[in-house]
Order: structure tokens, then sequence, then C-alpha cells
């Protein structure tokens, strides 16, 4: 199944890849080395097998969503998994082999895809476990050093373009793991390394708390990710430029 769907992302084996490409060789000349928008939806169908249709994601699975997160962070993360900073060994084989180039044109794919959220499920912790997890994603710790996970995520927390992403419309189950395997160094960002810092900060109750919460929560204003914060980042994080500063971007 996994060699079939790896084959999908070759336009060599993939007959209607091969097809799109030839006519617009035929039509385009010159421009026929860019991958048309058509065979591109045929290709990633290797990916929607595990992430929903057009990166959606499933109603209860853990593979997180992919549609429309920042372009910059999903290619951030297909050269993680790529190169070994990140370990899913399913989804690792089938983009092994693949160029920066491609992979950048996959995440530019996924990131245009405008799909609604479906409205989160009921809360799955006590009342206590809920404020606290909400406490530490709006205001942080200061006296843990743990910042408040908005200043980065935004206040929405959907995201800004490009590098950072949403916390919203993913399963509570993955959001834990994932904070679990940065503490553990099971998943790395490029230095610095920011949330590696965080999650080493926050105890297995901070992640409980912070997941059942974030899993809980609508996803406000289509999910679209921001493109300024109200101040600077309290960190640098690798692989993000830069955030602009609202102020600063109004002016
Ligand atoms: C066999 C199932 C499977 C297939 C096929 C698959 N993925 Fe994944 N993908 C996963 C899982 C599971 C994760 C989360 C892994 C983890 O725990 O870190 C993931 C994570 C991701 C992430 C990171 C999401 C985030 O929010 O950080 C991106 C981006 C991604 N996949 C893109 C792709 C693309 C593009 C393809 C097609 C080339 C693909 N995946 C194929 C299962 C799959
Ligand atoms: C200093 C900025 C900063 C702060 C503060 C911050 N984050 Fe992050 N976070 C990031 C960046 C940058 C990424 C993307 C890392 C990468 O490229 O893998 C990220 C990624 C994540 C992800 C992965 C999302 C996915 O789809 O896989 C989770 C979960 C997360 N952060 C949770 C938190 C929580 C919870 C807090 C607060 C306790 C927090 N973050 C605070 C910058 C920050």
């Amino acid at each position: 199944m996994i060699d079939c769907l790896r084959n999908l992302l070759r336009p060599v084996f993939c007959r209607p890849a091969a097809t799109a490409l030839v006519a617009l060789a035929l039509s385009a000349g010159a421009e026929a080395q860019t991958v048309p928008a058509s065979s591109m939806s045929s290709r990633v169908l290797a990916c929607t097998a595990c992430h929903g249709k057009e990166g959606r994601a499933t109603p209860d699975g853990y593979f997180p969503r992919i549609a429309g997160k920042p372009a910059g962070y999903l290619a951030n993360q297909l050269l993680n998994f790529r190169d070994g900073r990140r370990s899913y060994p399913q989804m690792g084989y089938l983009i092994e082999h693949l160029t920066d180039d491609y992979l950048r044109e996959m995440a530019e794919h996924f990131a245009a895809q405008d799909i609604p959220y479906s409205p989160p499920p009921p809360p799955q912790a006590p009342p206590a476990l809920l404020e606290q997890g909400r406490q530490l994603v709006q205001q942080g710790a200061a006296a843990r050093r743990i910042p408040a996970c908005v200043s980065c995520h935004g206040s929405a927390m959907t995201g800004v373009a490009p590098s950072i992403p949403g916390l919203l419309g993913l399963p509570r189950d993955y959001l834990n793991s994932q904070l679990g395997a940065w503490k553990t160094g099971q998943r790395r960002a490029h230095v610095p390394d920011c949330m590696a810092d965080i999650a080493r900060q926050l105890t297995p109750e901070d992640v409980s708390a912070v997941s059942a919460w974030l899993a809980a929560q609508p996803v406000a204003a289509g999910g679209k990710p921001a493109r300024t914060l109200p101040a600077a980042m309290p960190a640098r994080c690798g692989g993000v430029a830069e955030v602009p500063v609202a102020a600063a971007a109004a002016r």
C-alpha cells in the first residue's frame, strides 16, 4: 500500500501526472518544468490517504490536519521528517527522496486549501485542569519561565504566517504527543528550538492541561494565520523569520 502511495509522488510512474505533464509541455513549451496544479492534486493522494480529503484530517484520528496551515511551517515540517528531526516512518518513507523544492510545492498546495473546521469535541478533562490549561496558553507562568503560548501562536491561536502554526483544530492525543516528543528530544525543530525549551518547562500535568483545553476550543476566523503579533516574540525560534509587530506594521 505504501509502495503504491509512494509511486503517486513520482510523475514517471503516475499516469495522470505524466499525462498532465505532456499536455503542459505541448501547451506551454519551456514552462513544462513547473508542476501543474492538477498533477499536484493527484500526487498528494498519497498524503490524503492519512491526512484526510484535501488535508482536512479525519473526524477522530490522530493524523493532524495540514490544510490551510502556514506554508513555511508545513515546508519546515516536511524537511524535519525527511531529515530526521521528526519521525513517523510510514510518512518519512514517502518523502525521503523528494527535493526541497518539491516539498515546498506540496507545502504550498496544502497551505492554499481553504476548508472549514468542524466544531471541537466536548472537553475531556475536569474544569480545574481546563482552567490550568487556559491560563498557561493565555498568560503563561512567568515564575516558571513559561511564556504565554499566544505570544507566538497569535491571540486567536490560529498561528502567524509564514512559519508559526495554529494550535486549534488538533486532536488532544496529537497535542499531547507533540509536547511529549519535544520534552524527550524525539521532535526537534531548526535551532534555536524554542518549543523544546518551552516543552521542557512544562510538567506532565501542564501538558495534559494545555492539550485538553486547546483541543476543546472552536477555531476562530476560519483558522487563518495572522500576519502580525501585538508584541515581539518572547524568544527566537529557528526557521521562523522575525514576525512584524502590529503597531510597527501599521505605520
Ligand atoms: C501513513 C500515514 C501518513 C501518510 C501517508 C502521510 N502522513 Fe503526514 N503525518 C502523519 C502522521 C501520523 C503525522 C504526525 C506524526 C507525529 O506524531 O509527529 C504526520 C505529520 C505531517 C505533517 C506535520 C503536521 C504538523 O501540524 O506539524 C505534515 C506537514 C505532513 N504530515 C504532510 C504530509 C504530506 C505532504 C504527505 C504526502 C507526501 C504525508 N504527510 C503523508 C501520517 C501520514
Ligand atoms: C517563542 C515562541 C513560541 C511560544 C512562546 C510557544 N510556541 Fe509553540 N511553536 C512555536 C514555533 C516556532 C513552532 C513551530 C516549530 C517547528 O517549526 O517545528 C511551534 C509549534 C508548536 C506546536 C506544534 C503544532 C503542530 O501542528 O504540530 C505545538 C503543539 C505548540 N507549539 C504548542 C505550544 C504551547 C502549548 C505553548 C505554550 C505553553 C507554545 N507552543 C508556546 C513557537 C512558540
